[in-house]
């Protein structure tokens, strides 16, 4: 596509005449968006990009090494992993509240991410993957969220950290966005694959969180994903998940009676996440997707398919 290459040369352009030899920092999320953001400025000033990848836990199945791999070892970004883990399972602890593990987890973020600002010395820029619909949002709503849950994201960063703001993606669509990305060369799976809530499994373990629950939910969440990869149903639904119930329930395994828990798979249809629809996933493939994860991981006993739409519920259940 001509004119998206004309808008990245021009990009890197503009951010090198902006920036000069300042150092950026980014916060990659390893989502489309920050993605894009981080490789094209990473383009234009190499090295004075310093990007950061916060590993809090509760991410999907191998994706710290995933993201490390990609940004740093193919895509050559000066990146930086925090293991936080720890960090924030502890700050998570007993909590039950979503909106409280949304507050925690933002704020947690913002302090590891200001650590790590500090100790790269004299960063005068904060660079952002806001696109044009988030631009459009926060134009609409007069303020950062307009949502029923408070959604976490970097953006409470520039207030506190007093730095200045770039965003080159701010004029682009979410498919501009891909397509600039695949002209850049990021995999194709980190810019197609589905949304994901900056509070990650945090919110997808119902109540209270513990390493062992996030070990289950990951798990399961990867056979349910990879399964609907290996059934070609992945692109047809606009987002999938697992989610972990705190319910006990009765099974059977040989002459051994159980009492574990339930998971929930959820699959919909949407255009931007208002509203959705349940998706009609063959059985056949919710059969399989069931049949692998209690074989699969020890600690489900029963696996359900979560068939209402939003309204009136939510795609998440937290
Ligand atoms: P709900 O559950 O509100 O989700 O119907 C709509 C979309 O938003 C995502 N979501 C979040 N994203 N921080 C985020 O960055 C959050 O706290 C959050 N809560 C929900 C959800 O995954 C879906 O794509």
């Amino acid at each position: 596509d001509w004119s998206l290459k004309d808008f990245i040369e021009h990009k890197i352009e503009e951010i090198k005449e902006q920036v000069g030899d300042e150092k950026v920092i980014i916060a990659l999320s390893g989502g489309v968006d920050s993605s894009v953001a981080a490789v094209l400025i990473n383009k234009a000033i190499g090295k004075n990009l310093k990007a950061v990848f916060v590993d809090h836990g509760l991410l999907r199945l191998n994706e710290p090494e995933d993201v490390r791999r990609i940004f740093r070892e193919i895509m050559g970004l000066d990146l930086t992993v925090v293991n936080a883990q720890e960090r924030f399972l502890n700050k998570l602890k007993n909590i039950e509240d979503p909106e409280k593990k949304r507050k925690i987890i933002g704020e947690e973020f913002i302090r590891v991410f200001e650590e790590e600002a500090k100790k790269s010395g004299d960063v005068k820029y904060l660079a952002q993957g806001t696109i044009y619909s988030d631009v459009i949002e926060s134009a609409a709503s007069g303020k950062k969220t307009s949502k029923i849950k408070s959604h976490h994201n970097v953006g409470g960063l520039p207030e506190k950290m007093d730095l200045k703001i770039i965003e080159p993606l701010r004029e682009l669509f979410k498919d501009e966005v891909r397509a600039v990305g695949e002209i850049l060369g990021i995999p194709k799976h980190i810019l197609y694959r589905h949304p994901f809530p900056g509070p990650g499994l945090s919110i997808r373990v119902i109540g209270g969180i513990t390493q062992e629950k996030l070990e289950i939910l990951k798990k399961v969440d990867n056979i349910f994903i990879e399964t609907l990869k290996e059934k070609n149903w992945y692109d047809k639904v606009w987002q999938a998940f697992a989610v972990l119930t705190p319910v006990k329930t009765v099974g059977v395994t040989g002459d051994t009676r159980k009492y574990e828990n339930v998971i929930s798979l959820r699959a919909v249809d949407s255009v931007e996440g208002m509203t959705a629809d349940w998706s009609r996933i063959p059985f056949d493939i919710l059969d399989l997707a069931s049949t692998r994860i209690t074989n699969g991981v020890d600690g489900v006993g029963r696996v359900v398919y979560d068939i209402t739409s939003k309204p009136p519920s939510t795609i998440e259940w937290e």
